[in-house]
Order: structure tokens, then C-alpha cells, then sequence
């Protein structure tokens, strides 16, 4: 089977995402979120065993918010880079959500996924671009996947041309009045991922990427879409990574054995560059509510 994607291809995503469900299991929470939690009224001096999850939930409930998803409704949702099924997990147990969609393009994950067999959840190895649902969605989530919709090497112009056939998929297939939500890392500042800092994530972790900014992200989705929430953290992310950080050197021999000493080293050394990158404000973290407009309106991108 092929995987289309413009963004990041089906192998960049495996040399991250297959690295092997044991070792990010061993540093992630329980739920598996694999990004930024909401740590909202969360005390710093919570331990970290209980803490972690609280926020991950917190956020997915922040999301199940942001579509609009109220107790009893049992919405028919899709997960966009579902990853190991954190959000589908959530929402199977919830009255909120009915049925369930997850896409992602890592194997590792869906074969994960399938094992599960989550109840009213269906997984799919397949690129969004490839999504054709049977009947429409009241609701569509993405997380942390928005930062795979374009790579290093494209133009802006490439890069909002794809942003848009994002959106405008969304819109064909949410019924009207359908809401989505976004949470993807941006740059900020000056920053756009040239320096050393940049440059070692882009090839050693997450080769194919490449962060929107949010001007990109309001012009690809303003035909499609009207924003009705937006919240900048990165706050948010720097401290879920000195979280992953915190747990990873606990596990350093289990990490060790499962992808080496050079695998365990260069993880730990990702988790730290991002925090910092977060905490000098070369990039943030949005969390952004949609409404799908009736028509799309012809505006030019
Ligand atoms: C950082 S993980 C986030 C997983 C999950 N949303 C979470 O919060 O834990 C990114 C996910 O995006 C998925 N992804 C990347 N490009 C994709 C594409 N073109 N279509 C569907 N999923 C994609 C990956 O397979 C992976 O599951």
C-alpha cells in the first residue's frame, strides 16, 4: 500500500515513530500523549507519576472542548496523526464521543492501535491525504501532527498550498456546523529552524519536518474555517519535555538496552534543545478551536 504525503513521508516517520513502542512507552505517561500537555493549575510540586497524566488528560479534555463535544452527545470523531491512541483511548471511554477515527502513517502505531482493539475506535494506517470517509464527521482533532504537513525544502507558497488542501479537507468532510481543533508546535520570533539547535532535530530526530508559522496556519484555513479559540503556551511544551526528560534518565538502562547508549543519548539531548528552544521563545505552542464555515469563501491564500 502507498502512503501520499506532501509533508513527511512514510519512512521520515518511521525513522521517528518505529523506533520502537517499548522505549517511548518507557519515558511517555500511560496515556501515550506523545505532545504537549495542559498544565493548568497543576502544582509544580505535584510528583511527577500522577502529575503527567492529569495534564495530558486535561488537555484532550481541553480538545473534546474546543469541538464542541458535550457529556451524552456521542459524536462521530476523526483523530488526525493519532499516534499510539492517546485522544482515541479518552474519547472510547466518554459519552461524548461514539465513534472514533485515528490516522496515522507510523506502522508501529497502528499495528499498537489494532492490537487494542479500543471499543467504537477504528485505526488506519493512512496519510490524511488519503482519508475518504463513508459518512461525515462531527468532529476532527489533530495533534502534533500539523508539524509533518510540510518539509524543510518547501517554499511558503508550497507550504500554504498544502496547509489549505488540509483545511479544505477538514471542511468536505465535517457535516455543517461541524468544529475542529489544532495543536501544533510554530516558530516564533525570527526563528525558522536554521542554527545548530534546528538543524540537529531536523536531521537526527525529525528529518522531513518543518513548523508552520501562525500567519501561515490563518491564511490557509480562513477560506474554510473561523477561528473560535486560540491559546499560545509554550510554557505548556517546555515543561511536559523536562517531564519526557525527567523520566527517560530514570529509565536509562532499560532505554539503554532497547535502542543503545548513542539512541538513549541523542533522545535526551532532543528533549533538552526542545525545552530550551521553548524557553527562549524560538517557538511556541498553539491550541486552536475551528467552526466550519457554511461555504468556503474565495479568498486568494
Ligand atoms: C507527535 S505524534 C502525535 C500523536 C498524537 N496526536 C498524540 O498527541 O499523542 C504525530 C502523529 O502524526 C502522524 N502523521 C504524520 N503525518 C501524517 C499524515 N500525513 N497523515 C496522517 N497522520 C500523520 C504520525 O503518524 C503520528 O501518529
Amino acid at each position: 500500500m502507498t502512503i501520499t504525503t506532501a509533508g513527511s513521508s512514510a519512512a521520515d516517520i518511521e525513522f521517528h515513530y518505529d523506533l520502537g513502542n517499548d522505549f517511548y512507552a518507557l519515558w511517555l505517561d500511560e496515556t501515550l500523549a506523545y505532545t504537549a500537555a495542559r498544565w493548568d493549575g497543576i502544582a509544580r510540586d505535584e510528583p511527577d507519576a500522577t502529575a503527567l497524566p492529569r495534564a495530558q488528560r486535561a488537555k484532550l479534555d481541553h480538545h473534546l472542548d474546543l469541538v464542541g463535544a458535550r457529556p451524552g452527545d456521542g459524536l462521530r470523531l476523526l483523530d488526525v496523526g493519532c499516534g499510539w491512541g492517546a485522544m482515541l483511548e479518552h474519547a472510547s471511554r466518554d459519552d461524548r464521543v461514539a465513534e472514533a477515527v485515528g490516522l496515522t502513517i507510523s506502522r508501529a502505531q497502528y499495528e499498537f492501535l489494532t492490537a487494542r482493539a479500543l471499543p467504537g475506535v477504528e485505526p488506519r494506517l493512512e496519510s490524511w491525504e488519503d482519508h475518504t470517509p463513508e459518512r461525515a464527521y462531527d468532529a476532527v482533532v489533530s495533534m502534533g501532527a500539523f508539524e509533518h504537513f510540510a518539509t524543510a525544502g518547501m517554499t511558503r507558497a508550497e507550504r500554504l498550498d498544502g496547509y489549505a488542501r488540509y483545511f479544505e479537507a477538514c471542511h468536505r468532510w465535517l457535516r455543517p456546523g461541524g468544529r475542529m481543533s489544532l495543536q501544533t508546535i510554530a516558530y516564533d520570533g525570527a526563528a525558522d529552524g536554521s542554527g545548530p539547535v534546528g538543524e540537529f532535530v531536523g536531521s537526527d530526530i525529525f528529518p522531513g519536518g518543518r513548523l508552520p508559522r501562525l500567519s501561515e496556519i490563518a491564511a490557509a484555513c480562513d477560506p474554510y474555517f473561523s477561528v473560535v479559540a486560540l491559546t499560545a503556551s509554550a510554557e505548556d511544551y517546555a515543561r511536559t519535555l523536562a517531564s519526557w526528560s525527567a523520566r527517560l534518565l530514570r529509565a536509562r538502562e532499560e532505554a539503554e538496552r532497547l535502542v543503545g547508549p548513542e539512541g538513549y543519548r541523542r533522545y535526551r539531548r532532543y528533549l533538552r534543545a526542545s525545552e530550551v528552544t521553548f524557553l527562549r521563545g524560538a517557538a511556541t505552542l498553539y491550541r486552536i478551536g475551528f467552526r466550519r464555515r457554511a461555504e468556503p469563501l474565495r479568498l486568494s491564500v
